[in-house]
Formats: C-alpha cells, sequence, structure tokens
C-alpha cells in the first residue's frame, strides 16, 4: 500500500535529496525544506537506510483534514490509523505548529491529538514530558501542523536523526553534519574515481562519506530507525553491492587530536582500508601520484575578531599552496564568509548557499588555475 512520505534536508539541499530520492526508483518532488514522495513501507525503510543528504523522514497519517474547533479536531484525528504506526506502551511527543488558525494555541492542540489517539487505539500513550531537540530514537514524535485551520498530522520514521550514522563517536572542533558532508561532496561534481583531499579533515567527516558514496555503503547500515518497531513493518534489507576500486582519499589536520579521532571514525565506520589520515599543517599537503583530482573541505571560520588576522593568512596561504602544486584540480570549500573566501584568491563561484542551523553557508567551487 503506497503511502505519503517527506524527506526532510537543511535548505538548499533539496534537489541533491531528490537526486537521491530518484536513484532509489522513486518519484519525488522538492518544497522547501525537503522532498515529498511517495512508496511503500519497503521504500521507507530503503529511503532511512540509503539516504545520505535527508535529516529525517516523515510519514503523513492518513489525508489533511479542516478543524476549526476542538471538537472537529478531536473527532477528524481519532479518525487516522494511529494504529498502523504505535505499538502499545510506546511513548510519544506532540509538536505542534499553528498558523492563521483559528486553533492557535499548540499546547491545548496536542492534547486533543492526545485524547483522539486514545479514542482510536482505546488507551492514551505515555507522553514524553519534553521536547528532545536531538532525539535518542527511544520516544515516538508526531508532527502537528495547523495552516489556515488545515490540519496535517505526520509521524517520524527515523527516530536519532539521519545524520547520526553511528561511527562519529570522537569529534573534533567545528565537526560538519554528516548530512552536510555528503551534500558537499555532491554539490563538488566528484567524479568518485579521482583523488580527493580534505586538508582541514578535524574529525574526518568529509572523506569517510566520501569513502561511503564511492564504496555505495548506506550510510545509515550501522543504525536502527524508529519505523522498524512500527504494526506490519517488512523487516528491512540491509544487503548492498561493494564497491571496493576507490581512488585515493586522503584527510589532513596540524591538529593531532583531529587526526586520532578521524582515525577512530573511519574504522567504525568501516572505511579505513580506502582512506589514510595524516597529522600535518595544509601547507605541507601534496597531489597524489601527480593526479588531478578533487580538495573538498571546511577550513576554520568565525573565530573571535582578535583570530581573523590569522584566519584571513591561512585562507591566503590555502590559495597559495593549491596555486603552486593542485593546478587542475576542482576545489569546493564550504565556508559562511565570502571575505575569507576572497583571501585565498581564486575565481570562486558562490552561486550556491545553503542554511545550516539558523547560518547561511556558501559552497564555493573554483577550478585552480583556471
Ligand atoms: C571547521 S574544522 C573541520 C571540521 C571537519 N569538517 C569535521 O567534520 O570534523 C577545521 C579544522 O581545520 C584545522 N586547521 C586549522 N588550521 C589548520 C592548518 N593550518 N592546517 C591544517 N589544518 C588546520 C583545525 O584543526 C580544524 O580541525
Amino acid at each position: 500500500m503506497a503511502e505519503t512520505y517527506f524527506a526532510v534536508a537543511p535548505p538548499g539541499l533539496e534537489r541533491f535529496l531528490l537526486s537521491e530520492i530518484t536513484a532509489l526508483g522513486l518519484e519525488g518532488k522538492t518544497e522547501p525544506g525537503g522532498v515529498i514522495f511517495s512508496g511503500t513501507r519497503t521504500d521507507l525503510l530503503s529511503a532511512n537506510l540509503r539516504l545520505r543528504t535527508a535529516s529525517r523522514v516523515l510519514a503523513r497519517l492518513g489525508t489533511s483534514f479542516y478543524a476549526r474547533d476542538f471538537t472537529e479536531l478531536r473527532q477528524r484525528a481519532g479518525k487516522l490509523p494511529w494504529e498502523r504506526f504505535l505499538q502499545p506502551g510506546q511513548a510519544i511527543e506532540l509538536r505542534v505548529t499553528c498558523h492563521k488558525s483559528k486553533l492557535m494555541h499548540t499546547d491545548a492542540v496536542a492534547r486533543r491529538i492526545h485524547e483522539a489517539i486514545g479514542d482510536r487505539l482505546g488507551s492514551r500513550p505515555e507522553l514524553a514530558a519534553t521536547l528532545d531537540e536531538e532525539p535518542d530514537g527511544s520516544v515516538q514524535s508526531i508532527l502537528v501542523r495547523l495552516v489556515d485551520d488545515l490540519c496535517t498530522v505526520s509521524i517520524d520514521s527515523s527516530g536519532e536523526l539521519l545524520y547520526k550514522r553511528g561511527y562519529r563517536l570522537a569529534t573534533a572542533k567545528a565537526p560538519l553534519r554528516e548530512t552536510l558532508a555528503a551534500a558537499l561532496l555532491m554539490a563538488s561534481g566528484w567524479d568518485k574515481v579521482s583523488p580527493l583531499i580534505d586538508p582541514f579533515c578535524g574529525s574526518g567527516t568529509i572523506p569517510i562519506e566520501a569513502a561511503l558514496l564511492a564504496a555505495d555503503v548506506p550510510p545509515g547500515l550501522k543504525r536502527k530507525f524508529i519505523c522498524e518497531n512500527w504494526q506490519g513493518m517488512p523487516s528491512l534489507n540491509r544487503q548492498f553491492d561493494l564497491n571496493t576500486n576507490l581512488p585515493p582519499i586522503l584527510g589532513s589536520d596540524r591538529d593531532a587530536g583531529a587526526v586520532k579521532a578521524s582515525l577512530e571514525n573511519g574504522k567504525r565506520a568501516g572505511v579505513s582500508q580506502w582512506v589514510s589520515f595524516s597529522h600535518q599543517a595544509v601547507s605541507a599537503i601534496e597531489p597524489p601520484d601527480n593526479a588531478t583530482g578533487w580538495i573538498i573541505t571546511n577550513p576554520p571560520y568565525g573565530l573571535r575578531i582578535s583570530e581573523g588576522k590569522d584566519l584571513r593568512n591561512l585562507y591566503a596561504q590555502f590559495g597559495n599552496v593549491l596555486r603552486a602544486k593542485f593546478p587542475g584540480w576542482q576545489v569546493t570549500v564550504l565556508c559562511p564568509d565570502l571575505a575569507l573566501l576572497g583571501q585565498a584568491g581564486l575565481p570562486w563561484d558562490t552561486s550556491m548557499k545553503w542554511k545550516t542551523g539558523g547560518v547561511q553557508v556558501f559552497v564555493a567551487r573554483a577550478l585552480v588555475g583556471g
């Protein structure tokens, strides 16, 4: 039976998510903040397992309905097929947003929805005391949106957010979300057969995601999804065809602790055989085998003003190293600061912008010596 799903991604990443959903053989349509698609529960499991750029996947509960007073809300919400999603004893949390609607009191809406679930199931599920910004997968999150009196109810199928692949336990300073690292790789146009270098690798997220991508390893292989507990769920097929023919993938950082974290994370992700991490400053990086390839990275930014001069020097040095040693290489840098990027003196294309944690970041791309 086909259901409607919505894969969520940070603004700006929707088109990468759409191409991933299309590659799964599903038809999707971008909307601000994600991609809507329809599919079976097997497709839902596969989306959770395989999508690299989605932060979570929601399932729509039935169809949207009008609710202009609380009686109507409880009656209509009580007709939704809750039993297809909630197990007896499963604790829930209700996230309610209301815009331009007669019902604007989110706590009162949540109360009626909770009562409606009880009407349908015969008993009310336990309500989690507080809303957790970083869900741990133990509580089933339900999202209720009222816009112009039209109520849409969705249920989270992922549990822990999908950027939590399960391999990054060791972190260095300012780690990049795995979903953003995957999107950065896609935005760079990396062909998966040429060498890739991240000279500011921190905890190793970009090289590790690059190896998972090129080896075709599903990013969610090592974790569980809350929808695996839903009523009548098929079992998740974790089989995949591994590609072992990978180019050199190199990460380096001047911080020894960061390199140690990268090595540990790479081991946990199962990619150690494909990724090399080394302890060195950006000035020491060298292209492997005189080949050309991609530099994809997330250098430091946004430090205290007093350190701004050091950062400007660092970006200028980065540009010098690239021009001296990497002519013909493609460079992609994630950075919110155009003035810093300017210091590198490369012919940046900064037309691509994303929003992450409310902050705008540029995906700056250039061909060295181009
Ligand atoms: C924003 S963090 C990178 C985060 C990384 N993408 C991750 O997911 O963990 C920037 C990194 O650049 C490193 N760094 C700063 N100056 C450097 C230099 N001159 N050479 C090499 N690495 C440097 C820092 O140690 C830090 O780990």
